[in-house]
Parts: structure tokens; C-alpha cells; sequence
């Protein structure tokens, strides 16, 4: 059992409770994070602090810690579940902040708020080989979710629907697509290859801006891929030569089926196997303390 933070002390997984009138479990009130850290560093850490931000901005909760607080708590809780059999320790870690307890069930927010406050962190399982070898299968579903995609909110009800919907059809992940685009995957982003570019949509609302995402522009910049931020229609998605998909916990993931169709030649593509090592570089550099 892993330790965890919660509201202020560290305590054993089975040991941390919330009161059932907390606002988080009556209304899903509340945001959250979700970081790798590798070797014990925090992967990308000022980029999930200030989606962190912006996320507790979108829903009109003040920040309850400091941007060192965050970092203190969060490196004492990878050392406290470091594992000692482990050559990589490779975390990932869970944070919530919800807009805490109130006496009354009311809609509008309490007069006073505590949030509360709840982190926690577990190994990251080493990849599955078949990944990199056969890629995973995606199917389209139509996005069912909120207008607001950009808070990182622990209300996932539609996001868990439609996942378990794709599981059910055999498939890894639902591939959400709204007004005509295709958005994003219902835990993760999406990349496309057409004609060598390198396609991802644009921010907006309808979207969390992933940290991944973002990761992966930048290493394509970096090593000189062709790409573009530009809307990407049902068509084009169809017609790709490769899709990726991103998120912390998966990093970039092929895919080689989509809606029982072979993407490409249906096998991980040469675009993936490249900007894959470049991933696998950086998460060394990080490791040995030469990049965050
Ligand atoms: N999900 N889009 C959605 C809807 C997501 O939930 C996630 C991540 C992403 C990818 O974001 P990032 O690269 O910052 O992990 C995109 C996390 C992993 C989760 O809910 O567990």
C-alpha cells in the first residue's frame, strides 16, 4: 500500500478517508494532475503546476499551496513510496483538490472553503513490448462531453463511459470527435501523420492541453518533423498514414487499428519508431537531471 497525502499529513493508503459530504464525491468538484516522475524527478513539473493553475482558475478555487508547498509535498511522497527492488523508480503521480466539505448539499459554492487536498503515487508498469510491436486499435465515438475539456475536472462520468464503450469493442481507446473534428482520445491526445506532417488539433476548450502534447511539438521542432496544429476532420483521420496517442501515463502510443481498419500498413510506422527514441532520450536526460 502506497503512503499518501491527504489535507496536510502522510498516511497509509487504507488509512486516508474523506467525509461523504465532500463536495468532490457529491458533485465531482474538483481538479486534478496526473505527473510521471522518473528516477524521483518530476517530469515536466512547472507544465503541470500551471494546467494545475489553470484548472483551479476554470472552476474558481484559489490555489491552497504554494508552487514550492506542491513541490516539497510531492518529492516527500515519491521518497516515502520509492521502491527499493525497483532499477528505474519510475512514479506516477495522482493529485486531486476539491472544493472540500460543506454541511448542507448546495449547488453554489460554500460560503467557506477548505479543499481538500489528496496525493498519491504508484509505479509506472514498464510498457507492454506488444505495443511497440503491433500497436493498439482506437475506435471513433461521437464526443458526448462538457464545452469546458480544458479543466483537468475529476467529473469524468462521459469520459469513463466512452472508454468503457471502446474497451467493450475491443479497442484501447475512444477517439472523440465533435462538430465534424476529431478532439482528442477519452484520456488522451492525438496525433496524425499526413502526406510526413506531423497534424495535431489546436487548443481550444473542447481539449485538455496535454503536457505530452505539448512535448511532442516540441521535440519535433527540435530534431526539424514537419508539423502543424490544425483541425483534423473524420477523413483525414481515416486517410492517416500513422496515428499516435498521448497522455502521461501511456507517453505515445501507435495505433494500427482504427474503427477495424488497418492504419497505414497496420504495423507501428517509421515516424513512431523516431519520435519515440527522441521521447526515450529526453525521459533520460530528466532522469539524470539534465532536463524537467
Ligand atoms: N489523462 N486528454 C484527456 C482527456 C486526458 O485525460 C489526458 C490525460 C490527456 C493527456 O494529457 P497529458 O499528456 O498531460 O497526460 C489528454 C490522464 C493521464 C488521466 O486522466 O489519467
Amino acid at each position: 500500500m502506497p503512503s499518501v497525502y491527504l489535507n496536510g499529513t502522510f498516511l497509509p493508503q487504507e488509512e486516508a478517508c474523506v467525509p461523504v459530504t465532500d463536495r468532490g464525491f457529491l458533485f465531482g468538484d474538483g481538479v486534478y494532475e496526473v505527473i510521471p516522475a522518473y528516477g524521483g524527478r518530476l517530469f515536466r513539473w512547472p507544465h503541470h503546476l500551471q494546467r494545475l493553475q489553470n484548472s483551479l482558475d476554470g472552476i474558481r478555487l484559489p490555489n491552497p499551496l504554494g508552487s514550492s508547498e506542491w513541490e516539497n509535498m510531492l518529492n516527500e511522497l515519491l521518497l516515502r513510496n520509492r521502491d527499493e527492488s525497483s532499477a528505474t523508480n519510475d512514479q506516477a503521480v495522482y493529485l486531486q483538490v476539491t472544493r472540500g466539505s460543506a454541511a448542507r448539499r448546495d449547488h453554489c459554492f460554500p460560503e467557506t472553503t477548505v479543499p481538500t487536498i489528496y496525493a498519491t503515487s504508484n509505479p509506472i508498469p514498464v510498457p507492454d513490448p506488444a505495443i511497440a510491436e503491433h500497436g493498439v486499435a482506437v475506435v471513433t465515438l461521437e464526443d458526448i462531453r462538457w464545452q469546458r475539456c480544458d479543466i483537468k475536472a475529476i467529473t469524468l462520468l462521459a469520459n469513463v463511459l466512452l472508454r468503457q464503450q471502446a474497451a467493450e469493442q475491443g479497442a484501447a481507446e475512444a477517439i472523440l470527435v465533435r462538430d465534424g473534428k476529431v478532439i482528442e482520445g477519452s484520456s488522451s491526445n492525438i496525433f496524425v501523420i499526413d502526406d510526413d506532417t506531423l497534424l495535431t488539433p489546436p487548443k481550444s476548450a473542447q481539449m485538455l492541453p496535454g503536457i505530452t502534447r505539448d512535448l511532442v511539438l516540441e521535440l519535433a521542432e527540435r530534431h526539424g518533423v514537419r508539423h502543424r496544429e490544425t483541425d483534423i476532420t473524420p477523413d483525414i483521420l481515416a486517410q492517416a498514414g500513422e496515428i499516435w496517442i498521448t497522455s502521461s501515463t501511456r507517453e505515445i502510443v501507435p495505433v494500427t487499428r482504427l474503427d477495424s481498419r488497418n492504419v497505414g500498413k497496420g504495423r507501428p510506422g517509421p515516424m513512431w519508431k523516431a519520435m519515440s527514441a527522441h521521447y526515450r532520450d529526453y525521459k533520460a536526460a530528466v532522469r539524470a537531471g539534465e532536463a524537467d
